[in-house]
């Protein structure tokens, strides 16, 4: 028999080795080390402060485990298969280093209430760090919109031409979709700031601890009332894989469009060589890569909100193994998004050129002014539907003579309603088409600068 070594000498033998390769979670947990150090070390203090341990053992796990820090910062720390998981490794290492004292630290705590902890901290930060590439995300988005402000687009609905709105209004529907992103991670840092530290292994603990004071140290905002909750919540993880899937399909949307864009039916973008992708046999190609993999990875991220919310469904109160399993697909989820986010905020930045001259020739080409002839008719008077049906007409006239709306003669125009006047060509002009639709929240330019100056001072209060 190898050394007993992480469970009670209730056991004879060893694992077999296929089995302890199965069970262990060294390989992925490892991500949680800092984060559980720090939470060990506001356990230690605990264990100090309520004289569960003395003072100077307190002291001599601090600074054990602050050792342990620095051995995993400078690369050395390296635990194996046989520590089984992140817990283990540390606690094990602790005792190398300090000797019996190391073995204190586990008083009144279990691994469940102990890997909780860990990973709501990790998910705490790693929050933070998406908020704030959100942020900048929004900036390149904004300064993007500022300098399009004037240029026109197609807009689409049923991916046919409808109306040409600002390039700016367009980019601005992502700033929006993503500023929600940024509000709903917001909220849900508030759930996922609870500690379970405390909880123990389900019902609590026989020891005077002191649950609050540890949550204070690690800034909690609040611990959770019930153990059997407290060690078997992952809420707070669905939760935040929901959030990050929104988030993916924001960036989806946003990815499919520069894939079309950037297609030569389109040719609305080009894509610069810093962000595209040629091709191993066809030399002239050059391939929206970056969209691509955004779109493509999207569904992962929601596989494994499918694969979390499965998990738990079933699950008995309180801890069961198979909680073991959620780490991976929230560390993939949680790098995912902050890979795409990465990726296409570079792509937005300087991998894309707005082929001006295409755009402006595209809503020249098509009917996206034939509401504006009805509003037209409609703002004289004439009922809408009477005018609506009255310009289907003429759209089916024009098209058989090969015609555009601008291509009408005054005497046409009046033909079809004596209301016609001859402001009616400014009126069809895309330039004011896209600026007379000043309702709040449209594309007109004025209403698309306000819109800009209340994002960037949204963006600098928070
Ligand atoms: N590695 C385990 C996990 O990630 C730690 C908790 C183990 N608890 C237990 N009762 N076996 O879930």
């Amino acid at each position: 028999m190898t050394e007993q070594k992480t469970w009670s000498q209730r056991f004879e033998s060893a694992l077999h080795p296929a089995i302890a390769r199965f069970n262990a979670s060294i390989s992925f947990d490892i991500e949680l080390i800092e984060y559980d150090i720090t939470g060990s070390i506001a356990h230690a203090k605990m264990l100090a402060k309520t004289g569960i341990i003395s003072r100077e053992e307190g002291e001599q796990l601090v600074e054990g485990l602050e050792r342990i820090r620095q051995e995993h910062r400078q690369g050395l720390f390296h635990p194996g298969i046989d520590a089984e998981d992140v817990h283990f490794a540390v606690e094990r290492r602790l005792t190398e280093l300090k000797g019996d004292v190391g073995k204190k630290l586990h008083t009144a705590r279990s691994r469940n209430d102990q890997v909780g902890t860990d990973t709501r901290l990790y998910l705490r930060d790693q929050i933070n760090q998406i908020r704030q590439q959100i942020r900048e995300f929004q900036a390149v988005l904004l300064d993007l919109a500022e300098a399009n402000v004037e240029t026109l687009i197609p807009g689409y609905t049923h991916l046919q031409r409808a109306q040409p709105v600002s390039l700016a209004h367009h980019l601005l529907a992502y700033l929006e979709m993503l500023n929600r992103d940024w509000e709903r991670l917001g909220e849900i840092y508030q759930r996922v700031n609870i500690s379970p530290l405390g909880s123990g292994a389900l019902a609590g603990t026989t020891f005077p601890i002191d649950r609050h004071y540890t949550a204070e140290l690690l800034n909690f905002g609040g611990v959770y009332a019930n153990s059997m909750d407290g060690v078997s919540d992952r809420d707070f993880a669905i939760e935040f894989l929901c959030a990050a899937s929104l988030i993916m399909v924001h960036l989806s949307r946003m990815s499919e469009e520069v894939i079309l864009w950037s297609s030569q039916e389109f040719g609305f973008v080009t894509l610069k060589d810093s962000c595209a992708t040629g091709s191993s046999i066809m030399p002239q190609k050059k391939n929206p890569d970056v969209p691509e993999l955004v779109r493509g990875k999207s569904g992962r991220v929601f596989g494994h909100l499918q694969a979390l919310l499965v998990l738990m469904k079933g699950l008995p109160l309180a801890y069961n193994k198979d909680l073991q399993d959620d780490k991976e697909a929230l560390f993939d989820g949680v790098k995912t998004v902050k890979a795409c986010l990465e990726a296409m905020k570079i792509l937005l930045q300087e991998g894309l050129e707005f082929r001006t001259a295409r755009l402006a020739a595209a809503v020249e080409e098509d009917f996206s002014n034939a509401t504006d002839v009805a509003d037209y008719l409609a703002a004289r008077g004439v009922p809408f539907r009477e005018a609506y049906n009255l310009v289907g007409k003429v759209v089916k006239t024009c098209i058989a003579a090969n015609k555009l709306l601008k291509d009408l003669t005054l005497e046409e125009w009046q033909a079809l309603h004596p209301a016609f006047a001859d402001d009616i060509y400014e009126a069809i002009a895309p330039k004011q088409v896209v600026a007379a639709r000043n309702s709040y929240g449209g594309t007109g330019f004025e209403q698309v600068r306000q819109a800009i100056q209340a994002a960037r001072s949204r963006s600098n209060n928070s």
